[in-house]
């Protein structure tokens, strides 16, 4: 039976790629999508949420969810590697933004319509997340696992030296599901690192002919260039990606059990994630967290997937 998933995204270049591949991935099926605020605000990453959908006309349309700010507003955001319209400055056609519903609701109403069964892939500050926990508080046990792509064990941060990004947009939420009675695992940069897609694996993806083909090629171009301009680095990592593959294919990665907070307040280190790794540990344990991944299958998966998802056309 198809793994029934809902995905949170902040579309978002690396989103973006997960939802090519998502919406026709035989293996599970999209209950819900929602969106957050983070690499762009939450009304631009709705709007391309919507745009992402209609132009890739999917078999099963999933339901839709809009999110709005963090409580306390976004301190940041990803232009700077995203575009200024989150997707490189793409040419989707816009869409109309039609009913929205408060991603939250979104959430709970799919967790509670298949409860146990549902699988939350959050690639994005999480916020959505926090507020369906604070609506329904019954909701983290009746969710079967939720996979997160965030924080850092033993590298620095992307964002500030000590936190990663998804963390950093909105840690009060974050430290609300790390302490979440929820089974989750944490997908953290040490992992979604050690993959760097290059000019070659671009030339391995679908043809240009095909939408998705198109569509990766004309996002995926400028996020090219954004880390060779800012990082000097000829390739681009794909951290939303490698976490769809850990949720979807997990033999393919080692995880540990952690005990696992996040720094709200710190002047340096807010959204840092911090693991008791005492010799003898006094917090309990409350996540896996991933350390070690199969590179090679890996990347071998996610161009079948997108091969796949363009054959479907
Ligand atoms: C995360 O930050 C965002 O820019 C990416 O989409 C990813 O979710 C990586 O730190
Ligand atoms: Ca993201």
């Amino acid at each position: 039976m198809a793994k029934k998933v809902i995905l949170d995204v902040d579309p978002g270049i690396d989103d973006a790629m997960v939802l090519c591949l998502a919406l026709f991935d035989p293996a599970i099926e999209v209950i819900a999508v929602t969106s957050t605020g983070g690499n762009v605000t939450p009304q631009v990453a709705s709007r391309n949420l919507h745009a992402i959908i209609e132009y890739l006309d999917p078999p099963r349309l999933p339901r839709i969810g809009f999110g709005t700010e963090p409580d306390d507003g976004l301190p940041v955001d990803g232009r700077y590697v995203h575009g200024i319209d989150g997707l490189g400055g793409t040419d989707l056609p816009s869409a109309a933004l039609l009913t929205q519903h408060p991603a939250e609701k979104v959430i709970c109403d799919a967790v509670r319509s298949a409860p146990d069964e549902v699988t939350i892939i959050t690639l994005a500050p999480l916020t959505n997340l926090a507020r369906a926990f604070q609506r329904d508080p019954e909701l983290p046990q009746l969710i079967n696992q939720v996979v997160i792509m965030g924080g850092n064990l033993d590298v620095s941060g992307n964002i500030t030296p000590a936190a990663e990004f998804n963390m950093y947009c909105d840690p009060i939420a974050a430290r609300q599901v790390f302490q979440s009675p929820c089974t989750k695992t944490l997908i953290p940069l040490d992992v979604t690192n050690r993959i760097t897609l290059t000019l070659g694996h671009l030339d391995q993806l679908p043809a240009e002919s095909t939408k998705i083909g198109h569509f990766l090629r004309s996002i995926l171009k400028p996020a090219f260039r954004a880390y060779r301009q800012r990082f000097g680095l000829e390739g681009i990592h794909i951290h939303d990606m490698i976490t769809y593959m850990a949720a979807i294919h997990p033999e393919l990665f080692t995880t540990k059990e952690v005990a696992g907070n996040v720094e709200t307040i710190g002047e340096l280190t807010r959204g840092m994630t911090v693991f008791d790794r005492r010799r003898v540990p006094e917090w309990q344990s409350n996540m896996e967290v991933a350390y070690f991944i199969e590179k090679e299958e890996v990347i071998q998966k996610t161009l079948e997937g997108l091969h796949y998802a363009a054959g479907c056309e």
